[in-house]
């Protein structure tokens, strides 16, 4: 078997590596969902203590920066996306002395900080949209969100066409405080998310002051959620189409990806370049094209943008050079580094996507071949972290996590899935709590239960049945980002030489270094290019040729 082994890196290093100028460009940035991750109080729900002392797990993966989801007050209808208090942290997940231990023994470990942030919409029970409700139609309050008059004789029709991502019409109608059926409010997400008006200056002002109070307590950066969304075109006009959930990330609507967004990024980029540290801001941006996200990290605005087109391509070399080539050089223009990402909170886990060999899309509720989801997702990440610029992992894919398919839908909690005729609403299946101990309550999760069920047999893809124990995939993980420190050409520059392959194969090779994955369902054949550092299956080799199995991926250096 031709891997690398596991030893991680000493503190010190890491640290270094961490802290190394301009960081981010290939930064291995992981994703901590902390309802799921670890709870330290037994309530079945994870929190910030939780994360904290389970940072040395994390700089032992070797990752170089962690993105916390939402923890700050909220009424919890989209799982903390719907914020009522910008500036405190939710009791469940512990309070604001919590998240200052955090960032400082992230720090001592030489780990970078990102937290989420939600300008678009706030929560309903955010003081501004409490007070905008109470003080009834003319309230100042109002015009900082989008309340309109309803069409139609009585005002009883929506003020326009659009739909919300969630499901159902984009807009709710309020009562009054005379008890009389009143004004509309937009809401591009759940009713209990409506939608600021960023045209007004109250809103502008807050959010930078949002940015500093964070970027005082220490953080590194922040992951901006529905970064796209923020500009509404003039007049709110009609979209004239239905189904426009198909046109999300495909087609210019009245509400995505509007020009007038980036003077907000401008403006914060001023923010954050007053402060040290190499911070960052990442977008979450749903463009209809790669080459429209590449706007969104033009110098002057943020640093990186998720690459949802890569997240959404099958396991399938054309297409994969396709997405790679097509980013690689819509990011080089702006001097960006490209970025890649498999899965989120919002996706079905890329071990259960390429379970699949149908295109079934990213929410997916079967469980398909679980064998084969999992060779396919180790090479898909031995591909993606061989790629230049900064890759995204999410909690429990370095365990090989499969979705949990079956959950009863009684405990479901996505709203979307509440909302019928949205997104397929079947996020609960990625967000399930992680294990960390064969057995035990919560598998280790916490002392209590866990607030989503997790399935049998969940303790034997835990941390300590993997660790240590070869072939698995936390020490595949856990090699391969210790390659990559070690190579640091690895995640840097913005090119790769693609060399000659057969069919269903990519090869390419960067510098000294030279990546072959196998997307097909055989084994091929193929030159060795020196010494294997590390492949997601056994690699053999034999009189200058390497055979590759089935859906694998190879590294190697010529060094
Ligand atoms: C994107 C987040 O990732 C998702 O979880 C959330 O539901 C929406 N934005 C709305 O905030």
């Amino acid at each position: 078997m031709s891997q690398h082994s596991a030893d991680p890196a000493p503190n010190t290093v890491l640290a270094t590596v961490a802290r190394h100028r301009d960081w981010w460009r290939d930064a291995v940035i992981y994703q901590v969902y902390p309802r799921s991750f670890a709870d330290s109080n037994g309530d079945g729900m994870g929190d910030l203590e939780g994360v904290r002392s389970r940072l040395p797990y994390l700089r032992d993966l070797g990752v170089d920066a962690v993105w916390l989801s939402p923890f700050y007050a909220s009424p919890q209808a989209d799982a903390g996306y719907d914020v009522a208090d910008y500036r405190a942290v939710d009791p469940m997940f512990g309070n604001l002395l919590d998240a200052d231990a955090l960032i400082r023994d992230a720090h001592e470990l030489g780990l970078r900080i990102i937290v989420d942030l939600v300008p678009n919409h706030s929560s309903d029970q955010h003081e501004w949209f409490k007070r905008a409700l109470a003080e009834g139609p003319g309230s100042p309050l109002r015009e900082r969100y989008h309340f309109r008059p309803g069409e139609g004789e009585g005002g009883e029709l929506p003020p326009n066409d659009w739909e919300s991502v969630f499901g159902g019409p984009a807009w709710t109608r309020v009562t009054e405080p005379d008890g009389t059926p009143g004004e509309w409010y937009l809401h591009l997400f759940a009713p209990q998310q409506p939608d600021f008006n960023w045209n007004h200056p109250a809103v502008g002002d807050e959010f930078r002051s949002i940015l500093r109070f964070w970027l005082d307590m220490g953080v590194d950066g922040f992951r901006v959620d529905v970064a796209h969304g923020l500009v509404k075109a003039e007049g709110l006009p009609d979209l004239g189409a239905h189904d426009q959930l198909k046109l999300l990330g495909n087609d210019v609507t009245p509400f995505f990806d509007q020009d007038g967004v980036h003077a907000v990024y401008r403006q914060w980029r001023t923010i954050l370049d007053e402060y040290t540290g190499d911070r960052i801001f990442v977008a979450e941006a749903w463009t209809p094209t790669i080459e429209r996200t590449a706007n969104y990290v033009r110098p002057d605005e943020l640093h990186q943008a998720f690459n949802f087109q890569y997240l959404g391509t099958h396991w399938d070399a054309r297409e994969l050079r396709a997405v790679i080539d097509r980013t690689l050089d819509a990011m080089r223009p702006v001097g960006a580094p490209a970025t890649w990402v498999l899965s989120n909170h919002d996706v079905t886990r890329h071990a259960t996507r390429f379970a699949h060999d149908s295109a079934l899309g990213t929410q997916i509720r079967l469980a398909g071949d679980r064998e084969l989801g999992l060779r396919r997702a180790r090479a898909a990440t031995l591909l993606m972290l061989a790629l230049p610029g900064s890759a995204y992992l999410y909690q429990g894919e370095e365990l090989g996590l499969p979705d949990v398919v079956d959950l009863p839908d009684e405990v479901r909690q996505d709203p979307a899935y509440f909302r019928g005729a949205g997104q397929d609403g079947f996020r609960d299946g990625c967000r399930v709590p992680i294990p960390w101990t064969r057995t035990g309550s919560s598998y280790g999760f916490g002392a209590g239960g866990s607030w989503l069920p997790q399935p049998e047999g969940w303790g034997e893809l835990s941390v300590e049945a993997q660790q240590g124990a070869p072939g698995s995939t936390l020490e595949l993980y856990r090699s391969a980002l210790a390659v990559r420190r070690e190579q640091r050409g690895l995640g840097a520059g913005d090119a790769v030489e693609w060399l000659r392959a057969p069919e269903g194969v990519l090869a390419f090779r960067r510098g000294e270094f030279v990546c072959v994955a196998n997307t097909t369902g055989e084994s091929v054949t193929a030159p060795a290019h020196g010494r294997v550092l590390i492949a997601s299956d056994e690699v053999t080799e034999a009189n200058g040729e390497a055979k590759v199995p089935a859906d694998t991926t190879v590294w190697w250096t010529t060094a």
